[in-house]
């Protein structure tokens, strides 16, 4: 099997929906999952799966984020993943972390990428008055949320969406995407999924 190791800041839904999606035949299995944060809820949903977890807090590192990688690598490396997963993974990772796995490191992003990168994109799409928001799996690059697109799912606004409402129509969606988009990869097809 191929190992994936997943990051998280919170919650780690999406997270539960990658390790529950690699059972059977499945070409991957998780070896780790990660956090910046000791007492993210994801850190709990993992070690009761039976995954082991590790957690560096990324605040006594004051922003220094070559510092703070450093000790993010070393359960990193030691897990020897063939993918890393970014799941909710809420922390900025810089150029010489991301290219240590060049092409077999994935995030998800709660927009249509290319647009709105970075934060409060469901507000941000609403304000725009756009028809349609979403979610992207994308490779991860130096750069921010850019990096090829593995699939995409489409979202309807509807009248009246705040950005609560919308975020939890798209977190329904990232669940069903990001499993399909990583089962695809560890098999080794790019090809983008795209939902509905
Ligand atoms: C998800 O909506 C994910 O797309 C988003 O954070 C949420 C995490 O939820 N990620 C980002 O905004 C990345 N910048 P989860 O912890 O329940 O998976």
């Amino acid at each position: 099997h191929k190992r994936v190791a997943i990051l998280v800041s919170g919650g780690g839904s999406n997270m539960v929906s990658l390790v529950d999606s690699m059972t059977g035949d499945h070409p991957a299995r998780p070896c780790l999952v990660l956090s910046n944060d000791a007492l993210a809820g994801g850190l709990k949903k993992a070690a009761g799966r039976g995954i082991p977890t590790a957690a560096v807090d990324h605040r006594p590192f004051k922003g220094d984020r070559a510092a703070f990688e450093a000790e993010l690598l070393k359960p990193l490396q030691d897990a020897k993943p063939d993918i890393v997963c970014l799941a909710g993974f809420m922390r900025v990772l810089t150029g010489d972390f991301v290219s240590r796995f060049q092409g077999r490191m994935l995030n998800i992003h709660p927009s249509l990428l290319p647009k709105y990168k970075g934060l409060h994109t469901h507000a941000r799409a609403i304000e725009a008055g756009d028809a349609d928001h979403g979610c992207t799996v994308h490779e991860v690059t130096a750069a921010l949320d850019d990096g090829p697109i593995l699939g995409q799912a489409r979202v309807h606004i509807e009248a009246g969406d705040t950005p609560e409402d919308l975020a939890a129509r798209v977190l329904l969606w990232e669940h069903k995407l990001y499993p399909a988009v990583l089962r695809r990869f560890a098999e080794g097809n790019k090809t983008p999924v795209l939902l509905p």
